[in-house]
Formats: structure tokens, sequence, C-alpha cells
């Protein structure tokens, strides 16, 4: 647990308009940005969900020109940042508008590197403290409840190159603007909110369990992972209920902003490491590893393993037996919104020692509660293999 005389800072650039029918405010927030030309930055699926045509109307009627970029793949690529961003250079564009879940915000920053810096190559910009002017101003409209990529300082990339994902990390990517509109949410497919339901929930663990958490991470992740346990069941079962979509927005956006003042741990580290090699989204990785990395963890985050049993509702009489119900329960929510189990991934035995050694260079390792090398990945991975 931390020390409450810790010094720590906590800096939120963004601005929140959250909640139903806030997707009204996007005009008043294109104005106040002056914005005169704005580059879209969406996916095939959005424009399909005619998501798409709920904003370029907006866009219109404030007589500001735009561009489209919908060349966003899942889990984004490095091709989809520099093809991205020389569209948006060309057209210069001074306000970006992000539509969609993660892939599409994720890229969109990255997109705002390139073109807030002149550059070619977002591996240029991988890591912290890479990025050093602002970004092309970003709003950020979020359409699944899974990365919080609306509030996060992250971008992740897949470098196609080295096969991996890679992070730009900077609170100067973080998007000006978030519009957070529980009702954008209610067309996202049984699975995507499972998968995505499962990234957030795993975010918040991370954030609160992880070595540098501390109380203000703390406080947006319990909260998280209470509104994610009460809603993700009914907003896999019954999409259109609009109170289950809500819990669950707001669930990863509270999510999104604890990891991104604290960090994730482990299970991000090998689920980015699956994701990279085996293009699996991303929220299907960490719900398969999430309950194989608690257990591997149990024994140093015992007691906030307890309070996660806690805000789930959980009843029991020790830490240990609160943390050991935890992680049961991870593990029948998993089940209850049909996520796959390890096996669908047909990861090959002789792949994991290369995947335990990606996952321990990820630079989130260090901040994971139990210390781990190589060895212990390699260890994790394999007992999710079996
Ligand atoms: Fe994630």
């Amino acid at each position: 647990m931390y020390n409450l005389t810790n010094p720590f800072s906590f800096e939120l650039p963004t601005k929140i308009e959250y909640g139903n029918g806030s997707l009204k405010k996007l005009g008043d927030e294109l104005r106040r940005l002056q914005a005169k030309k704005v580059s879209v930055v969406t996916d095939e699926g959005i424009i399909k969900a005619g998501l798409l045509d709920k904003i370029i109307p907006i866009i219109e009627e404030n007589y500001m020109e735009y561009s489209i970029f919908y060349g966003v793949e899942p889990n984004p690529k490095d091709l989809n940042v520099e093809k991205g961003a020389g569209i948006v250079m060309d057209f210069g564009a001074d306000t970006i508008i992000a539509l969609g879940g993660g892939s599409p915000i994720d890229c969109a920053k990255s997109i705002g590197v390139l073109a807030g810096h002149g550059g070619s190559r977002i591996k240029d910009y991988e890591g912290r403290g890479k990025v050093q002017k602002p970004n092309i101003p970003l709003i950020a409209i979020p359409t699944t409840s899974g990365t919080g990529s609306e509030v996060t300082f992250s971008s992740v990339i897949n470098d196609t190159v080295n096969n991996y994902k890679m992070t730009v990390k900077s609170p100067l990517i973080a998007p000006k603007v978030a519009i957070v509109d529980p009702e954008l949410t209610v067309t996202m497919p049984p699975a995507v909110t499972a998968s995505t339901g499962l990234d957030a929930l795993t975010h918040a663990i991370e954030a609160f369990t992880v070595n540098i958490s501390e109380p203000i991470s703390d406080a947006l992740a319990l909260l998280a992972v209470e509104l994610i346990n009460n809603h993700l069941v009914e907003a896999v079962n019954n999409g259109s209920n609009i109170e289950a979509r809500a819990g669950m927005l707001m669930g990863s956006l509270l999510a999104g902003m604890a990891f991104s003042h604290s960090d994730v741990g482990s299970v991000h580290c090998m689920a980015e490491t699956l994701g990279g090699i085996y293009d699996a989204p991303h929220g299907v990785c960490n719900s398969i590893l999430l309950p194989y990395v608690m257990e591997y963890n149990k024994d140093y985050c015992k007691e906030k393993y307890a309070k996660i049993a806690k805000v789930m509702g959980i009843k029991f009489s020790t830490a240990d037996e609160g943390a050991d119900r935890a992680i049961d329960k991870i593990k029948e929510l998993s089940k209850e919104v049909n996520l796959p189990s390890f096996s669908i991934l047909k990861v090959k035995e002789a792949d994991l020692e290369m995947m335990a050694e990606v996952s321990f260079k990820n630079g989130s390792t260090p901040s994971n509660p139990r210390p781990m090398t190589k060895e212990d990945y390699l260890v994790v991975f394999r007992k999710a293999h079996k």
C-alpha cells in the first residue's frame, strides 16, 4: 500500500463531455478549438454502423472543411499511422476527430504526433519522452467501452517490421476533448462488448495493483471495477439497455484515467505480445491472461485483490480468501460473456520463449506488483498454454 505522504503528480489535460446526447456538444467544441479544417480518423466498421453519418452534419453545419481517413485496421499498424498522417498533412488539418474504438483513437494520436512534428516514422517517437511538441488538437469520440484511450496518454501501435506492439506515451498526446456518449455504444456487437469490457476491467485491476499506484488512480480504479462488474453481463446480453451501456462506458473512462496515471502490468505486457504476433483482439488476449497473472501475482498484492473482491460484492473472511474469490469471479465473468480460452489463439509451443522475452521487454514490466523475469513470463505462458 502507498504511503499517503509520498509525492506524486496528477494531470488530466482532457475536457470530458459525458452523457446521453453529449455528441451534440461536438459543434461547440470544434468552435472553441477554432477549427477550420477537420480530419476525421475512423475505420470501415464505424462507417458501416452509420456512426460517421452522425458527425459529418455537425461539421458541415459549422461550415468547416473536412477530410476522412478510414484506413485504420484492428490492432492499428505503423503503416496505418503513416498513411493517415500523410493525408492529414496534405489536407492541412488544424483539428483531428477520432471516432471509434481504441484502434482509431490510438491511431489518431500517433497521426497527430507525426503531423505535429512533421515526422514520417512513428517508430521515432516510441516510448516516453520522445514527443516534444503538442499534437494537432484531437477530439476523441469513443464508440466502445474498453481502452479508455479518449483520456489516456498512450497510443499502442503495431510495429510491423519487428512484429510487436510499441507504445508512444506522453501527456502531450492526450485528446483535448473526449465526447463520451453512451448512445454511441448501443450498436456494439456482444463479442466486442465482452472483449473491450474485459480490457477495461484489466486496466482497472492492473492500475490498482501495480507498484506505482497512487490514491487518485486507486479511487478511479475501484469504482471502475464496481461498474464493470455490475454492468458487463447485461451490456453483452442486452445491448440496448442504455444504463448498462453507460455503466460500461463510465467504467472504461475511469479505468483509462487510472492506468494512465498509474500503469498497467504483466497482463498487458503479455497481451500486447500475443496481439502483436497473432493479431488477436486486445481485449480477448487480456481476458485470457488476466486470471493466470492474478494467480501469479497474488502473494504480492493479496490485500488489494481482497479490496477488488469487496467492490465486486463478494463476502469473505480473510484477505487470502478474498483474493481467491476475486480471481474466481473474474474467470466466471469471462465465461459468462463467452470469451474464449488460450487454445483459441493456437499459439505454438516453440514460440513461448520468444513471447516471454518480448513480454519482459515491455515498458510496463517494472510496474507489475510481482517482479517479473523472462523466466517468470515463461512460467505463466506455459501454464496458460497447457
Ligand atoms: Fe488495454
